[in-house]
């Protein structure tokens, strides 16, 4: 074995796979996103924790190029790509899945996971890939004849995720997954989630306003607070933080009526 081999053998640091530098968006006059820098680790799922305005989407749209930032950089493995067109992002491996999922409605299901596929001409690839995506998603192939809009909530979460997974990510951009579902369907989706982050190397950037599931999803965790991130740890620790768990685990502390936080004085969370 040369030295080479050994010097490479499971000791090496996980890979950045993207890095955002004092970033800066804007919608006209209004700063949404205020500094923010943050790294995304491959193999991991990183959470960006907020309460509804914290600036969540508006960070995913400016790292899936759907908005050009004022200031900062976006790093993806070496590449700034703050200025690309969003689908050349798609072509480096960034996927958004976006709020609200964004389905096509009168297409069928069939057809919405055939767009995921839209940068891509590997024929053979993409059916062995419809495949891959059916196996996670099972009742999709029972509907995939079937017009999306007619699909229930869940159904067209799966939907959005699975027509992402069609361009083969390498980074996958997750807005609010569990926005409107059950917390049984919701648990359900994360499960695939981890599934595939696992399975398929999907590196995944999760925003979320629901704490406990993407916390328990995720690796390491940020959160946002009026457009800058205010804290960030492994997400083990932020799920056993105090303030994490008063602002948004609804764990109530009785200490906290005698010894007032700092937080608490200032508290804009919900
Ligand atoms: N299209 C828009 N025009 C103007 N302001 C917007 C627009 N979208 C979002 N904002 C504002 O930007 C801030 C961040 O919003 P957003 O990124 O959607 O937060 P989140 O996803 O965390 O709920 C909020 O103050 C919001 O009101
Ligand atoms: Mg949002």
């Amino acid at each position: 074995m040369s030295t080479q081999t050994s010097t490479d053998a499971g000791t090496a640091a996980p890979k950045v796979v993207l890095q955002i530098d004092n970033l800066e968006s804007y919608y006209g006059p209004i700063m949404a996103i205020r500094g923010v820098s943050l790294k995304v680790h491959e193999g991991q799922i990183v959470t960006v924790l907020g309460a509804n305005g914290a600036g969540k989407t508006t960070l995913l749209k400016t790292v899936s190029g759907v908005m050009d930032p004022e200031k900062g950089t976006v790093n993806m493995m070496g590449a700034d790509i703050q200025t690309m067109e969003a689908d050349a992002i798609v072509r480096r491996g960034i996927v958004h899945v976006p709020e609200g999922r964004e389905i096509f409605p009168l297409m069928t299901v069939a057809e919405n996971i055939a767009m995921g596929a839209f940068t891509r001409n590997d024929k053979g690839a993409i059916a062995a890939d419809e495949e891959m995506v059916y196996s996670y998603f099972p009742i999709l192939k029972e509907r995939r004849s079937q017009r999306a809009g007619t699909l229930s909530g869940g159904q067209q979460q799966m939907l959005a995720i699975g027509r992402g997974l069609m361009a083969q990510p390498k980074l996958m951009l997750l807005d609010e997954p569990s926005l409107g579902l059950s917390p049984l369907l919701t648990q359900e989706i994360f499960e695939i989630i981890v599934r595939l982050n696992k399975e398929q190397k999907v590196t995944m950037m999760l925003v979320e306003q629901n704490a406990k599931v993407a916390l328990d999803a995720a690796d390491y965790g940020y959160v946002m607070e009026l457009g800058r991130i205010v804290m960030n740890d492994r997400a083990e620790v932020l799920a056993a933080s105090k303030d994490i768990q008063e602002f948004y685990l609804g764990v109530s502390q009785d200490e906290n009526q005698r010894g007032q936080r700092r937080w608490k004085q200032r508290k804009t969370w919900r």
